[in-house]
């Protein structure tokens, strides 16, 4: 066997990485010093006083500062207004009540019970690991205002929900600069019919003969394409919430209350799904929508009108 020789030649050249350098991340500062900069920014009302805002449609959110290492954001809360339980991604937080008193709502790790505590103004900040999950609400009278601050700056939420025994993940969300959540409209898709059960159409049209409300929402030109529905009233979907509130002074006279038994019908059980999402919104719990829409009822041998 020949020896290979060892060279000891000096090269100038810049050395041989086999394996590239990692890219450089910023540092991820602990919950503790996230407090700290919670804190201090709480204290300097007048960097983030005039962006105070409280709006009763929608919780209010602001992105106050950003930096590599870190974020903060401003919340405005009204009276009932809160946020269901979720975590921040990968981020660690920390939260100061500058106004106002908020209730948190914490989950032990591995628990399905939360740990409740009131976070009022004037008080510590709370801090959070990455992966806890909380949540928060104002239930009290007055509006609150809070400051959060999260390390890395926060790219995602991810929603919880709890069941008997432990926190199930039910989305991801990937968070805007202005605050909002972008949504995916398979995510609306889901969460408006996680709130009510689909009929299929022999059961709407039981539901119809034992007095619920066919509303047939499909556009115009499809009715008279495919057909009506015998017995349906027509509500095109720019007219739907101000036909169907109930406080309505434009709402149909065969809505007489919240109790309202409401089966939404639209091409192909899609736009009606969203829209029975939005009636209960408006409080109208027993609305629902037909599965596979006008297609489904029409191809399920049900009759049809207007051909
Ligand atoms: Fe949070």
């Amino acid at each position: 066997m020949s020896q290979v020789p060892v060279s000891r030649t000096v090269s100038s050249s810049p050395p041989l990485h086999l394996v590239s350098d990692p890219p450089r991340r910023p540092p991820i500062r602990a919950p503790r010093w996230l407090g700290d900069v919670a804190l201090g920014l709480a204290e300097a009302r007048d960097l983030w006083a005039p962006k105070v805002h409280h709006d009763p449609s929608r919780r209010f959110s602001v992105r106050i500062a950003h930096t590599e290492e870190y974020d903060a954001w401003l919340i405005g809360w009204v009276p009932g207004q809160g946020i269901s339980a979720h975590d921040h991604g990968n981020s660690a937080g920390a939260v100061v009540v500058t106004d106002g008193t908020l209730v948190e709502a914490r989950w032990p790790a591995g628990s399905s019970v939360p740990e409740v505590r009131q976070l009022a103004a004037g008080e510590p900040p709370v801090v959070l690991d990455a992966d806890q999950v909380h949540a928060l609400a104002n239930l009290h009278d007055a509006v609150a205002t809070s400051v959060h601050v999260y390390s890395p700056p926060l790219t995602e939420m991810r929603w919880f929900e709890a069941e008997e025994d432990r926190l199930r993940l039910r989305r991801e969300e990937p968070v805007r600069a202005d605050g909002s959540h972008q949504r995916t409209v398979d995510a609306l898709l889901r969460d408006a019919r996680a709130r009510f059960r689909r009929l299929l159409p022999v059961e709407a049209r039981l539901a119809a003969a034992d007095g619920a409300l066919l509303v047939d929402i499909r556009p115009e030109a499809n009715r008279r394409a495919e057909g009506s529905l015998p017995g349906a009233v027509v509500v095109e979907r720019n007219e739907l919430e101000w036909r169907l509130d109930p406080t309505s002074p434009d709402r149909l006279p065969e809505i007489l209350d919240h109790d309202a038994r409401i089966v939404l019908v639209c091409n192909e059980g899609y736009a009606s799904s969203l829209a029975a999402g939005t009636l209960h919104d408006l409080g109208l719990m027993h609305a629902t929508d037909l599965e596979g829409g006008f297609r489904a009822w029409k191809d399920a041998g049900l009759p049809v009108a207007g051909l």
